[in-house]
């Protein structure tokens, strides 16, 4: 069953700035994207990006082929109206990340805190699918999941929680993994959730 609905009404019932996933600034996937080296021209997406300020940070370093995919309308709209006239330069992609078939290959592929929500094996199948055929090789995977002790739910759904070899498992001999990181995430409410974050090239 898709989540579509949970997502729309989570985006529209409160502040997206009070959301727990919210980051001021996303210093982690920064970090590993900038260590990807990509060139300014180079095509990147932020999958599940929802309202993320991780797109307002792209553009301002001088990414020019940038796209944004989120199951929400509601959330694309709000990183839209944030960006004003900026958000022009970005493709917005409104998909389910299991069911979606990019229009053009990308060097870089980010996800923090979507591919956690499949708790499906077919699922995650699709999503690896799709992420295999569209990140060229010698690009780059940057994933961003609960870690093994992070929470057992993320806007009061189940998720699976990874550490990078049981990420690295998951997205098999395709994909090497090249770096990995835990952020200790602070939520607007005060809490602090462990996120595992894996950077891999992919072969
Ligand atoms: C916890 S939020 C994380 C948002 C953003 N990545 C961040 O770190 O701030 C999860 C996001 O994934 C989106 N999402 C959930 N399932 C999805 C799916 N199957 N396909 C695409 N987007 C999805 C939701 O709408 C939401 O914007």
């Amino acid at each position: 069953m898709s989540t579509k609905p949970h997502w729309e009404k989570a985006w529209t019932d409160a502040d997206p700035q009070s959301k727990s996933w919210y980051q001021d600034s996303p210093a982690h996937s920064l970090a590993l994207i900038e260590a990807s080296a990509i060139a300014p021209g180079e095509a990147i997406i932020d999958v599940g990006g929802g309202a993320s300020t991780l797109i307002d940070a792209l553009l301002a370093q001088g990414y020019e082929n940038t796209s944004v995919l989120d199951l929400s309308h509601a959330a694309l709209e709000t990183a839209r109206v944030r960006l004003g006239e900026k958000a022009a330069k970005i493709k917005w992609l409104c998909a389910d990340a299991t069911d979606w078939t990019p229009a053009h290959p990308f060097r870089l592929w980010h996800d923090r805190a979507v591919f956690h929500f499949l708790t499906n094996e077919e699922d995650r199948a699709r999503y690896r699918a799709i992420a295999e055929a569209s990140i060229v090789p010698g690009g780059y995977l940057v994933m961003a999941t609960f870690a093994l002790d992070g929470p057992e739910k993320c806007s009061g759904l189940p998720v699976r929680r990874y550490s990078a070899q049981t990420l690295a498992t998951e997205f098999g001999e395709g994909f090497r993994l090249v770096e990995e990181t835990i952020e200790e995430h602070a939520t607007p409410g005060g809490a602090i959730q462990k996120f595992q974050y894996c950077r891999f090239l992919r072969g």
